[in-house]
């Protein structure tokens, strides 16, 4: 075990676990999205930045194993600054559409506009949206682009479950999407449907037929 203070709390957490982690189970909220517990980080959303004492400049603290006498602050102003650029970030290819959605008011999106202060459709933002609105073409599940903030958590939890992913991402920069590898694919999978990507998706942005 190791003793680390976060927010003036002083806390004891298994060696080696993501400060991340350790933050929300003691209930220190650290905005998050690409985070998955028990795959490997690979912190894409940029938002779950913190500073530690020592450090020159926040760090993203999913990618940070806690250690004996860390000293943790989760909320300076460069910290926000940080995830708020983040977000907008998000935002500009995201189609807010709450009332229709399947998210509303589940939606981990909501919730960090919320804590951040920042609204879903900030003023002076460029939006890229993608033409395709909802890809139909998976025969078990709908995926809608302008949804997808691609996170990553669908991939790795079909990894954790399969030991191999059935979707990956497509394409590139402004235009990346997830893609499913196929039906082939899915009659391999041992039991009943999985339905571990439409579990983890922060945003609903992968959803059953
Ligand atoms: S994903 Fe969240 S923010 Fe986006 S439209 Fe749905 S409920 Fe609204
Ligand atoms: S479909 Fe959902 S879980 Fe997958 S990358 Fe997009 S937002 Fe993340
Ligand atoms: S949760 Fe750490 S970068 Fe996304």
């Amino acid at each position: 075990m190791v003793r680390l203070f976060i927010d003036n709390k002083e806390i004891e957490a298994e060696a080696g676990t993501p400060l991340l982690q350790v933050c929300l189970s003691n209930d220190i909220y650290v905005p998050n999205l690409c985070y998955l517990e028990g795959t490997k980080p690979q912190a894409s959303c940029r938002l779950c930045f913190v500073e530690i004492e020592g450090e020159d400049r926040p760090v993203t603290s999913c990618t940070v194993e806690v250690r004996d006498n860390m000293v943790v602050k989760t909320d300076t102003e460069a910290v926000r600054r940080l995830q708020r650029t983040a977000l907008r970030f998000l935002l500009s290819t995201h189609h807010v559409k709450c009332k229709e959605c399947p998210a509303n008011k589940k939606c981990e999106l909501q919730r960090l506009a919320k804590f951040l202060k920042v609204g879903l459709r900030p003023k002076n933002l460029d939006r890229h949206l993608k033409e395709t609105e909802t890809d139909k073409s998976h025969p078990v599940f709908n995926y809608y682009p302008n949804r997808c903030i691609l996170c990553g958590r669908c991939i790795h939890a079909c990894k954790r479950e399969h030991g191999k992913a059935l979707l990956t991402f497509a394409k590139r920069g402004i235009d990346t999407v997830i893609s499913f590898y196929g039906e082939e694919d899915m009659s391999r999978l041992p039991g009943e449907k999985c339905i571990a990507c439409v579990e983890v998706c922060p945003v609903k942005a992968i959803t059953l037929k």
